[in-house]
């Protein structure tokens, strides 16, 4: 992993839990060693006596009344989040307080911090509706109805993840929220400073941030507010937490059946890892399954890159993701490893079932197409993963896993889950993925490992 921060090389820490390296808890411990936040005047001890009348200004007319005191929020972990996981994205006495995570949803949901006031976070983050994109389309529209080459991941868990973004390229959230801000074709605005300025002539936000810190406040100020918010974002409580934690009627048969064969025959767990401590359903490592691969010339691309990639940074790097066809090399253009040509994160799966269209492009639109595209072993590419085959899976099976990947989703969206579930099932007719003869080994030649002699258990050859 690449970091875009000096100084937040220090200290970064790889952490092993069950058999997945987990890298986040370096960074994210680092950009708390430094807060950017502190208090210059924090609030004395003693009450004041009700008969005095203070000298300090009125309190700011905030929607989101602010307590007097910073109170460090205390997570009601949901089942399914480990305190394990949020103590290492979170460390102990570091939790975001209520003050500077109700100002950070504020940002969040403002269009006035996009250069013409028509674009907020929540734009293409709407957090009725699971954090992603349900405009339509399969890319997400900025200012001026710009269209960028990238899907909208959610941003519940997101504060869990080793790195930010389809290809990684931030590595805190702190880090993040500054691009979007700054991208033309997301919110427009040209500089920090112009998104300072402007945030400053709102009075709320000046009085609010002067509260806070007592004294003027920065861009970075304004991301780590943001950030502060996203960390108060954990999601889990869903049906298949149920079924764990021990009620078996929490999901049904068929959804259970998927479970097993995302673990064995659907080779799903090699790549969207699951245990108890890391419940993403992510290895937050990077992979070409070959999504829109025969749209490339992967190594033209490549080779055009490295001539267009002065500096690499991450500004640089955030304008060839969004806008150019570069896009589609994905995580080589933050390592410049021909190894992650076209590869991208293994994104989590919990709230999959209200996240679609799907896939760093939004190229797929239900989860059946998604099932379409494992089953044939994804699309031949000189750079596919190895961990990619031809799966052979039945419809019947198909039929089982999207069940169980519809059992992600928080209770809060239920109702949304269900809707989108009866949404994808209309489509079921219409399957541009599919193609049985592959999936079977019957037709193609993915350069893999041939007819695999028993599909039915890939574990029993040792392929697995
Ligand atoms: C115009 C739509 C748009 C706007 C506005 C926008 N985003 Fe995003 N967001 C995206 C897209 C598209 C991606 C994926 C881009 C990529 O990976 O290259 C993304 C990625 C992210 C991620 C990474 C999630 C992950 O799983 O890696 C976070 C966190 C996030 N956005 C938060 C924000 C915040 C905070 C703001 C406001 C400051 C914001 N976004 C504004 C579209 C948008
Ligand atoms: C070799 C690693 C690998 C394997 C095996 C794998 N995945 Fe993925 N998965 C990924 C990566 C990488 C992405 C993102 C790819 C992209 O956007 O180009 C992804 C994306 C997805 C998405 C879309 C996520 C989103 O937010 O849009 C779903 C759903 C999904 N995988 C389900 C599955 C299922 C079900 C299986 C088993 C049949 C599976 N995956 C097997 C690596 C893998």
């Amino acid at each position: 992993m690449q970091l875009s921060r000096g100084t937040l090389g220090a200290g970064f820490a790889a952490v092993t839990i069950g058999g997945a390296l987990l890298a986040l808890a370096g960074v994210v411990f680092n950009s708390f060693d430094n807060p950017p936040l502190a208090p210059a005047n924090p609030a004395p001890a003693s009450p004041t006596p009700a008969t005095v009348v203070p000298a300090t200004p009125a309190p700011p007319t905030f929607a989101l009344a602010i307590p007097a005191k910073p109170v460090p929020l205390k997570p009601a972990l949901p089942l399914g989040i480990s305190p394990q996981l949020y103590a290492q994205a979170v460390p102990p006495g570091h939790e975001p307080t209520a003050q500077l995570a109700a100002l950070g949803e504020k940002l969040f949901k403002d269009k006035r911090l996009s250069v013409d006031d028509s674009v907020a976070c929540e734009t293409c983050h709407d957090p009725t509706k699971g954090f992603t994109d349900h405009r339509g389309g399969a890319t997400s529209a900025g200012v001026q109805d710009q269209h960028g080459q990238r899907n909208a991941p959610t941003v519940l868990n997101a504060m869990f993840q080793a790195s930010q973004f389809w290809d990684g390229r931030a590595p805190a959230l702190e880090d993040q929220a500054k691009l979007p801000i700054l991208n033309p074709v997301e919110m427009g605005q040209k500089s920090p400073g112009d998104v300072v300025a402007k945030v400053a002539k709102i009075q709320e936000y000046s009085d609010a941030f002067k509260s806070l810190l007592g004294r003027d406040f920065t861009y970075e100020d304004i991301a780590a507010a943001i950030a502060a918010f996203e960390r108060t974002q954990y999601s889990a409580n869903s049906p298949f937490d149920s079924f764990l934690a021990g009620d078996p009627q929490a999901v049904s048969e068929a959804a259970q059946r998927g479970w097993a064969l995302f673990q064995g025959k659907g080779r799903c767990s090699s790549c969207h890892a699951f245990n108890a401590v890391s419940p993403l359903f992510s290895d937050q490592k990077f992979h070409n399954i070959g999504i829109a691969a025969h749209k490339q010339d992967f190594a033209g691309l490549a080779r055009k890159a490295l001539a267009i990639l002065r500096t690499g940074d991450t500004k640089q790097i955030d304008e060839l993701a969004l806008q150019t066809s570069y896009s589609e090399l994905g995580r080589f253009l933050v390592t410049k490893n021909p190894a992650d040509i076209g590869a991208f994160k293994s994104e989590t799966l919990r709230n999959i079932g209200i996240t679609g269209p799907y896939m760093h492009d939004g190229s797929l639109a239900t989860l059946w197409d998604v099932m379409d595209h494992y089953n044939k072993g994804g699309v031949p590419n000189p750079f596919l993963d190895g961990g990619m085959q031809r799966l052979a899976l039945t419809e019947a099976e198909i039929d089982d896993l999207v069940a169980f990947l519809f059992t992600l989703t928080d209770d809060r969206f239920a109702d949304f889950n269900k809707a989108e579930l009866g949404r994808q099932t209309s489509l079921k007719t219409n399957r541009p993925q599919r193609e049985t003869d592959v999936a079977e080994g019957k037709k193609g030649d993915l350069g893999d490992i041939g007819t695999n002699p028993d599909l039915r258990n890939p574990a029993s050859i040792g392929a697995y």
